[in-house]
């Protein structure tokens, strides 16, 4: 078994917030796989190869992601040497990373780099397929969903803080597409693990979500260092 955490879950379902959260918790380090796709997609799009599959998926062999951490939990994402943690959060780079994230190639290349990351163990994953495919032998796993009204709303609010201007109709739309894509795809599709401890986090604080996931690890890492 793995010392890995997996939280998997659609978009805005408060994933990235209390992954950080758990990580500081238990003293582990946190890993976005979220951030490693729309890292991708943005690379794919700033060179315009958005139409030139052949064109993308060469980019692929010299993809290079490495975050850094803030001892307050925040992380910088920085892709072929740049910083890339806000370009990455615009909603056409979303769709675009939920696009690219169909492909085998694309997934081959992200899930080699995330079991590399996992091979020292302490680490929180997040993603869509950290429990079902990336980390099945992860000793604690995770579904986190909520209405798609609720994850439109925490987005549309977090994009507002950032300054970038969009509509709420227009973010709800876009989760409902992606979570069309994201659960209907042949390779990886969300979906929650077998062994996966679902939380509908619609009417929860992220404290209370937290809170619930923190006692469930350590009752599952205190059995498991029984086994
Ligand atoms: O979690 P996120 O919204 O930052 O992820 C962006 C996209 O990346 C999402 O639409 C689907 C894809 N993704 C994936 O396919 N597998 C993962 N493990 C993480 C993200």
């Amino acid at each position: 078994m793995l010392e890995v955490v997996t939280i998997d879950g659609p978009s805005g379902s408060g994933k990235s917030t209390v992954s950080k959260a758990l990580a500081l918790k238990l003293n582990y380090n946190y890993l976005d796989t979220g951030a490693m796709y729309r890292a991708f997609a943005f690379e794919v799009l700033s060179k315009g190869f958005e139409n030139n599959r052949e064109k993308y998926i060469e980019l692929l062999k010299d993809f290079q992601i490495k975050f850094h951490y803030n001892d307050d939990g925040s992380q910088r994402v920085i892709c072929n040497g740049k910083d890339v943690s806000d370009l990455i959060r615009t909603p056409e780079v979303s769709m675009w990373a939920s696009t690219i994230s169909k492909e085998k190639e694309v997934r081959e290349k992200m899930g080699y780099l995330q079991r590399k990351m996992g091979e020292a163990g302490k680490l929180v994953a997040e993603g869509r397929d950290m429990g079902t495919i990336i980390f099945k032998d992860a000793f604690a796993k995770f579904f986190l969903f909520a209405t798609p009204e609720v994850r439109a709303l925490r987005r549309f609010k977090e994009l507002l803080e950032k300054n970038i201007s969009t509509d709420y109709e227009e973010v709800l739309e876009d989760i409902k597409r992606r979570d069309e894509q994201d659960s209907n795809r042949d390779i990886a599709p969300l979906k929650p693990a077998d062994d996966a401890v679902l939380i509908d986090s619609s009417k929860l604080t992220v404290e209370e979500v937290v809170n619930k996931m923190y006692v469930i690890v350590m009752e599952k890492r205190q059995l498991w260092k029984f086994m």
